[in-house]
């Protein structure tokens, strides 16, 4: 389990300074506590929950579960029968009982240089109380479903909270998803009620979300599901008609032309805000009236509290539900001890809420430790490379957590950029969403730490809930690429093929044999795929869906997915997901994606597509697929390479051999055993197919 020891050679460890004032100051502490929770869950996690509010305490066990399929239905409840709300423990608990009421929640940094705002725990209060008694007008009530679409900005915060304040179930979709993504899980989580913007920029492109908005409830429609309200922030409202280079929309909102927001000062080409009045409502309007007192709804520990939609190996994504209090406890915990926080942090998570690193590590875990963060619209190379550090100095942030792709796109520039910045706020590092290859890992922490900050490498999943096997900064000593050891509550284990547990040095599935408060509950309206998807393969245990090493010291290594999936800048695509919007193109027979490694995306997508009889293969074609895969999934999907296969190497049983498939887009001709394969010439025709650029 937790080795005795650790070394002391060929790892980093935190200042001796900076371990005096930790939470969790040494590796002796950590393994002490670390067995407590383990040993004993419930008294564990219920001394954590000492620092909430409950309207009503739980009755009978802290903790309840069962992980073994063949023992009957799997679930994790804790603190049943618990009663408390998630919005008022973020935000009136900090206002009323700690007196932070003055204090900075979030300094939003807009996408354009000079647009920021500040807002303190009182007006996010305000606020959140107005538009939580918007939607209960709008008829939204405890467990109605609410779909969010918004970008980076503080009311996506407010919209969130508002859902949870009344006891509703919000289900956020990336604004970088296209509008058939959003169709997709409007539709399966059944919301009721829409809530976007007119649009954004990022860097210097136009996203027009309201249109997108727009053609996915025309699709639900389509498809027979009514959307009956949507929500329109205006965010890019000021200066509508100055600056426009498209003719005003035939029927606008109507509040649309005034200047409440006020933020975004560059004047730039706003976009057309097509308005249906029997569906879309002015956000601004609406809150106008409204009173900013609410009594929030008291929910029960286990009530939902948001879906959030991650990809699926079936090509479907999958609705990951999380609850209120287990949710709560662990983001909170997870924030305070990875991150070391401190009252005076000034706090950055670069992730979009969009994701889950979003939902934990931007709203509900800085927000229920009372912290203030920095929220960011833009782009980290927006309008140049050093804009993060320009952020960094000008905030002082203190610990600053993001992705390795965006390290790696940084370090691309190399070290110049981030010099003419000071960071000497800096304080603790945090990576997130793949494994980080130790040069990454290096550069991140001799540049832009300056050696003086420790790394935490967080590993942890949408079903995770919040970090699972991560360092805790002054406890852990380092070593670059590993995301080295369990959080509290976490019961890590190595399972072979066979589903034996490995013990000492060793490779295999990466598995948890108990729960802690933040792990998923269900696929929302799925149960059966919940535990199909993750209890099934291994009786008894959580299957990640990574493979894993554990090296002579007991520090784990994950070594990347096992499954179906593609990890491109940190974000899970399914191949069946890509592959299926691929054929949905009248002139493709077949299709088959594989990940080709990327220096900065971390994988590209590769797409071997099989044409129907008789269509022969151009540039136009292709261009023509990309878009398709664009429009159906969104931006982030994009094919990178797309090479005609007039023939895909298979089994005798006709399973597509996408080993062999992944050493082509490589260019590698090592292919190992392919004894199995039932035509061994289609294999040297799709080497001589090789996209010229790959
Ligand atoms: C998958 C989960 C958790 C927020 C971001 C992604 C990979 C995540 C690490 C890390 C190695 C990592 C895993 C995991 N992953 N963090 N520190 N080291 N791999 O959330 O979209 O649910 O993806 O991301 O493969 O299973 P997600």
């Amino acid at each position: 389990m937790i080795p005795e020891t650790v070394p002391k050679e060929d790892v980093f460890l935190a200042s001796a300074e900076f371990c005096k004032t930790s939470h969790v100051s040494s590796f002796d502490k950590y393994k002490e506590l670390y067995m407590k929770s383990i040993e004993n869950p419930g008294e564990f996690w219920g001394g954590v929950a000492k620092d909430f509010f409950w309207k009503t305490k739980h009755c009978g066990d802290f903790l309840s579960y069962n992980f073994d399929v063949t023992k009957g239905e799997i679930f994790t409840k804790f603190m049943e029968g618990a009663t408390t709300n998630i919005c008022y423990n973020l935000l009136d608990r900090n206002v009323h009982e700690k007196n932070l009421g003055n204090k900075v929640a979030f300094f939003w940094e807009g996408n354009e240089p000079g647009d920021a705002l500040t807002i303190t725990y009182r007006e996010l209060l305000q606020k959140v109380c107005q538009f939580a008694n918007v939607l209960k007008t709008q008829g939204v009530k405890k467990g109605d479903r609410v779909s969010i679409y918004m970008p980076m900005v503080v009311e996506l915060v407010v919209a969130m909270l508002a859902c949870a304040r009344i006891g509703a179930v919000h289900s956020i979709v990336f604004a970088g998803f296209s509008a058939e993504s959003l169709c997709e899980r409007i539709m399966d989580s059944e919301c009721s009620l829409l809530i976007t913007a007119d649009g954004f920029y990022r860097g210097d492109k136009l996203i027009n979300l309201k249109l997108l908005a727009d053609d996915a409830l025309q699709k639900c429609k389509d498809k027979g599901f009514a959307v009956s309200r949507c929500i329109v922030l205006k965010h890019l409202s000021k200066g509508a008609e100055e600056g426009s280079q498209s003719p005003p929309a035939k029927r606008s909102c109507p509040d649309l032309q005034d200047n409440l927001t006020g933020r975004v000062k560059k004047r730039r080409p706003v976009p057309q805000v097509p308005w249906n009045p029997e569906v879309d409502q002015c956000w601004h309007t609406l809150v106008k009236g409204a009173s900013d007192q609410c009594e929030p709804e008291w929910c029960d520990s286990e009530d939902p509290l948001f879906i959030l939609y991650t990809s699926g190996s079936t090509g479907k994504p999958k609705g990951v539900l999380h609850t209120v209090s287990g949710y709560m406890l662990y983001t909170a915990t997870t924030f305070r001890l990875v991150f070391d926080y401190q009252p005076d942090d000034v706090y950055w998570c670069t992730a979009d809420i969009g994701w889950i690193t979003g939902h934990s590590y931007i709203t509900y875990g800085p927000l229920a430790n009372g912290a203030t963060s920095v929220l960011f619209e833009g782009l980290p190379t927006y309008p140049d490379v050093g804009r993060m550090w320009e952020i960094v100095d000008k905030y002082r942030v203190t610990k600053f957590y993001t992705a390795p792709t965006a390290i790696r796109l940084l370090m691309k520039y190399g070290s110049e950029p981030v010099k003419k910045h000071k960071r000497d706020s800096l304080k603790v590092l945090g990576t997130v969403g793949e494994p980080i290859n130790p040069e990454a890992w290096q550069w991140y922490y001799s540049v832009v730490g300056e050696k003086r900050c420790p790394i935490v490498d967080t590993f942890w999943q949408t079903e995770t809930g919040g970090h699972v096997l991560t360092p805790l900064p002054a406890a852990t000593p380092m070593k670059p690429g590993s995301a080295t050891f369990p959080f509290f509550g976490v019961l890590p284990a190595i399972l072979n093929e066979s589903g034996e547990e490995l013990e000492g040095p060793s490779e295999g599935y990466l598995v948890f044999k108990q729960p802690w408060p933040g792990i998923m509950r269900t696929v929302y309206g799925n149960q059966m795929r919940f535990e199909t998807t993750y209890f099934k393969k291994f009786p008894g245990y959580y299957v990640t869906g990574d493979g894993c090493k554990r090296d002579k010291d007991g520090y784990y290594w994950i070594t990347g997915r096992i499954d179906d999936m593609l990890n491109v800048s940190g974000h899970l695509l399914s191949t069946a997901e890509v592959e299926s919007a691929l054929v949905e193109h009248e002139c493709v027979a077949e299709a088959a994606v594989v990940g080709r490694p990327h220096p900065v995306k971390g994988e590209s997508l590769y797409c071997f597509v099989t044409l129907s009889e008789g269509v022969s293969f151009s540039g136009g074609l292709e261009s023509e697929l990309r878009n398709l895969v664009r429009e159906k999934i969104g931006a982030i999907a994009t094919p990178d390479y797309i090479q005609n296969a007039p023939g895909l190497p298979k089994t005798r049983s006709g399973k597509i051999m996408r080993r062999v498939l992944r050493k082509i887009a490589c260019g590698e001709r090592e292919l190992g055993d392919i004894s199995t394969l039932a035509d061994s010439s289609v294999v040297e025709q799709l080497f001589q197919n090789r996209c010229c650029t790959a």
